[in-house]
């Protein structure tokens, strides 16, 4: 596994050329960032985590029938997904005000929304990846008008399901942010949810307390992460195999697969 092509190495992710073409290997690394990479840790534990939450959410987001890049998870770190061409768009849900809208319609923390919102971030990080409308994203050709209103409607289906199933484990699903790519099968083009979802792309509030269980507590110097990300990996009734990520010392079973 060791010697394996390096595709591309994203902040918090790596892409490796995968067994086979139209394959590739996503490996979650522990780096965090925040602020267009500004702030910069590395914490002992998140890879696993968000590896096994996004494999969780991806599997249940196909089993409702949206499409994704999903294959399966290969071990702590690494999944198998296919090779998609990223369309370079964030596209975020916001249900409840909080982060850059909070701040840019002067809405306070907490406020919930008339409705959920679908925006669009240009992905160029020289840019610090600014907000784009449909008419950006048309004439400056990233995406077509029926690419734009599936991945909307997508978005949508998304929040939905995921707000309800956080829900359920007394989690409110505050925003989130995700991808989508375009893969080629049989000669047909097809979108489909590509990159992660996990605590770091995602604002998740607890219910009851309204405790962030998400990268906001890195973002904001607030400690815990490792176990706040646990912690809904827990209520979604997954943990890592032997918990390594609770392991901070002593003695650690190193696996010749975990890299
Ligand atoms: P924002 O309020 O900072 O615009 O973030 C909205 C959501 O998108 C939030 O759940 C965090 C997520 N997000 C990312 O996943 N990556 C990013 O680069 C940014 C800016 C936000
Ligand atoms: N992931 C982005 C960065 O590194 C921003 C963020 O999530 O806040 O910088």
């Amino acid at each position: 596994m060791s010697k394996r092509r390096r595709i591309y190495e994203g902040k918090a992710k790596i892409l490796y050329e995968g067994p086979e073409p139209g394959l590739l290997v996503q490996h979650f690394k522990d780096d965090a960032t925040a602020f267009n990479a500004k702030k910069h840790e590395v914490i002992d534990g998140k890879g696993v985590l968000n590896n096994r939450i996004s494999e969780y959410l991806f599997l249940r987001l196909a089993e409702i029938g949206i499409p994704t890049h999903f294959v399966k998870r290969l071990n702590m770190r690494e999944q198998l997904i296919r090779e998609v061409e990223i369309i370079p768009l964030e596209v975020v849900v916001r249900n409840i005000a909080a982060g850059s809208i909070a701040k840019r319609l002067g809405l306070e923390e907490g406020t919930p929304l008339p409705r959920s919102i679908v925006e669009f971030y240009f992905k160029e990080d020289k840019l610090d990846d600014p907000m784009v409308s449909e008419e950006h994203i048309t004439a400056f050709g990233w995406a077509h008008p029926p690419e734009i209103d599936e991945m909307t409607a997508m978005a949508l289906r998304i929040n939905d399901f995921m707000a309800g199933l956080f829900m359920g484990i007394g989690i409110r699903l505050v925003d989130f942010k995700i991808e989508f790519g375009r893969l080629v099968e049989n000669d047909m083009m097809r979108i489909v949810l590509a990159d992660e979802i996990s605590p770091d792309s995602c604002r998740l509030w607890d219910v009851e307390t309204d405790d962030k269980m998400d990268k906001d507590r890195f973002r904001r110097d607030m400690g815990g992460l490792v176990e706040a990300y646990r912690e809904v990996a827990q209520r979604l009734g997954i943990l890592p195999e032997g918990d390594l990520s609770r392991e901070k010392t002593g003695p650690r079973l190193v696996s010749s697969n975990e890299d």
